[in-house]
């Protein structure tokens, strides 16, 4: 007899992917209706290039109210409608366990630790609140390691993806010695001397958990460095997982197209109100940013240098506009909270300074608008990417591409984009207020010509490796093994 679950159960997937978030989230209104939103990214276009022969799954997280109630009513498996055809499998991890692994180990702990970001004298602090949490973290972990045990067919390929997750490649060995495990950073990673302040045994279980992959990969060769100096230290040496470094690139083709549309042009005239023009009737120069409200993009030293541009250069009094986005993101922690406050503040007083009846130096957006973001990127003279620590920066490979009249970029060193795009940007140190204000004024005075040339060179190293081919890339190099 044949169960009306056996029947309805798919075949096991051949290839799956697995991450905290996935490429959906569900709104849930009062009236108990749910609404779809798809994102986008890299794993998006990648798994959608794989072509719908291949039998593949996205394994996720149910994030929040909208996503929990989908898995209810679902079961789990997602409709297709909501996901443009995609397999897709929410998990829904109880709230309190999800909070303490996302809110309090993988941003608070994880991300900290790889991007540097603690004020050392007092923070971090591993006492037995830390133990608590890491439990959940490892429940968390272990519900993934569960599903895609359940999900894969025999000799499966699985692509684990970041920090959420490191766990898992050591959990699915245990539970499934057939497919083949990859895991793939999209932040740096932390050198020895910084991980090692993790408690040596959760150094170690990390460490362990990723090693459980077949191929780990990074976004670059600077981070897999660090991952390879951190196994030498504290497991004694990578074992046979392979490492392999592949550099997310921009997606040419969809942002050109995406940034020609009506909404962006709409936005871009809105924007160059807002800019204005200056003292000679020509439109103002612009800076622009456009990050998530993160604390290691490094947004209120931006805004510092670009006050100190403005002291140090009264020139441009009237004919300058920095145009930042920045917006809202993990506003469940209170130090993001205080961080965006501390963003809106200093623009503020920028303002309060140097602004006149006609001209608003700082122009702070603050709400998401990927349209009008691509219309920023069209209209930017000067781009301003100058994170603290970055494992890529998707942003400085993108307004090269769509930028209408050449862009400088002025790029931190600290950024992973920089081992790509340094040598046509104007590289700063991101601690380095003074420096990043001369670097402006560089950026803001570098010949059309010049920013020209410099732009297509940018662009191109910008696209070398797109969204599709990065991930077949790693899909074939891991059934290679
Ligand atoms: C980084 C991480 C991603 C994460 C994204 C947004 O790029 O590498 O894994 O999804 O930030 O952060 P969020 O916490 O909103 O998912």
């Amino acid at each position: 007899m044949v169960s009306e679950r056996s029947a309805a159960v798919p075949v096991g997937a051949e290839v799956l992917v697995a991450s905290n978030r996935g490429p959906v989230s569900y709104g849930l209104t009062e009236d108990g209706t749910l609404t779809a939103k798809r994102g986008g990214g890299g794993l998006v276009s990648g798994l959608s290039a794989i072509g719908p022969e291949t039998n593949a799954v996205w394994v996720c997280a149910a994030l929040g109210d909208g996503d929990r109630e989908a898995v209810r009513r679902t079961g789990g498996a997602l409709e297709p409608g909501d996901t443009g055809g995609q397999r897709v499998r929410m998990l829904d991890i109880p709230a309190e366990v999800h909070a303490a692994a996302y809110n309090g180990i993988a941003n608070s702990v994880l991300w900290f630790v790889h991007h540097m970001l603690y004020q050392t004298p007092l923070e971090p602090v591993f006492d037995a609140g830390f133990r608590a949490q890491w439990a959940s973290y490892e429940a968390y972990n272990r519900a993934f390691a569960q599903a895609l045990a359940d999900e894969a067919a025999e000799g499966a390929a699985v692509l684990v993806q970041d920090y959420h997750l490191s766990l898992v490649p050591g959990m699915l060995r245990a539970l499934r010695p057939d497919v083949r495990i990859a895991h793939f950073s999209h932040t740096p990673w932390a050198p020895p001397e910084y991980f090692r302040m993790l408690p040596d045994d959760i150094a170690e279980q990390l460490l362990r958990g990723m090693l459980g992959a077949d191929r780990l990969g990074f976004l670059t060769h600077r981070w897999a460095n660090a991952f390879r100096a951190c196994c030498a230290e504290v497991t004694g040496g990578t074992e046979s997982t392979r490492i392999g470094v592949h550099g997310l690139g921009a997606d040419a083709g969809f942002l050109r197209e995406r940034s020609q549309r009506a909404d962006v042009q709409e936005r871009m005239a809105a924007l160059r109100e807002q800019i204005g023009t200056g003292p000679d009737g020509t439109a103002r120069k612009t800076v622009v940013r456009v990050d998530r409200t993160e604390l290691s993009k490094n947004i209120v030293r931006g805004l510092l240098a670009y006050r100190e541009l403005l002291a140090g250069h009264p020139s441009w009094h009237g004919r300058v506009v920095h145009v930042a986005f920045a917006y809202p993101s993990r506003q469940d922690l209170a130090v993001y909270r205080e961080y965006t406050a501390q963003v809106g503040r200093l623009a503020e007083e920028i303002n309060a300074v140097y602004g006149t009846e006609s001209w608003r130096p700082v122009v702070l957006h603050v709400k998401d608008d990927f349209a009008r973001s691509l219309a920023a990127y069209r209209l930017a003279d000067v781009a301003l990417v100058n994170p603290i620590r970055d494992g890529m920066n998707l942003v400085a490979k993108e307004i090269p591409v769509v930028s209408d009249q050449g862009c400088a970029l002025v790029l931190s060193r600290e950024a992973g984009a920089h081992e790509e795009l340094g040598k046509d940007a104007l590289t700063v140190n991101p601690y380095d207020v003074s420096d990043t204000a001369r670097v402006l004024h560089e950026a803001l005075t570098m010949a059309a010509g010049e920013r020209g040339e410099r732009t297509a060179r940018l662009a191109a190293a910008a696209t070398a490796l797109p969204p599709a081919q990065w991930f077949l890339e790693q899909l074939q190099a891991l059934r290679a093994l």
